[in-house]
C-alpha cells in the first residue's frame, strides 16, 4: 500500500474527471460529491483516454467518448457495449485538500 498525492481537491470540481499519473501509470480521476474516484484512464475497448469522457453521477458510471461504452466507477465493471472487459479501479481517498491514490 502506497499512497501517493496526484492532485488537489480544488483541482477537479463536482461531476468531473482529470487526468493525472501515480507510480508511471495513467490514472483518471472523477469526483462525483465528496466522492473521489481512480481508475485507469484507459477504455478497455480500444485504450482511448476515459478522461476525455463523461461522469453520469446518478449512477457513478463514465461513458467513454470513442465509441460510447460505459464503466461504473466504483467497480470497473464494463455496463455498456462495446467494452466487454473491466478497467482496473484504484484505491482513492480525500486527506485534507489532497487526494491520494494507490494503484499497487
Ligand atoms: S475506445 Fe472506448 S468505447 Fe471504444
Amino acid at each position: 500500500m502506497a499512497f501517493v498525492k496526484v492532485a488537489a481537491l480544488d483541482e477537479i470540481g463536482d461531476g468531473e474527471v482529470l487526468a493525472v499519473q501515480a507510480d508511471g501509470k495513467r490514472v483518471c480521476l472523477a469526483r462525483v460529491g465528496d466522492e473521489v474516484y481512480a481508475f485507469a484512464n484507459n477504455c478497455s475497448h480500444r485504450e482511448f483516454p476515459l478522461s476525455d469522457g463523461e461522469v453520469d453521477p446518478d449512477d457513478c458510471s463514465i461513458t467513454c467518448e470513442w465509441h460510447g461504452a460505459r464503466f461504473d466507477i466504483r467497480t470497473g465493471e464494463a455496463i455498456a457495449l462495446p467494452a466487454t472487459r473491466p478497467i482496473p479501479v484504484y484505491d482513492c481517498r480525500v486527506d485534507g485538500e489532497d487526494i491520494l491514490v494507490d494503484v499497487n
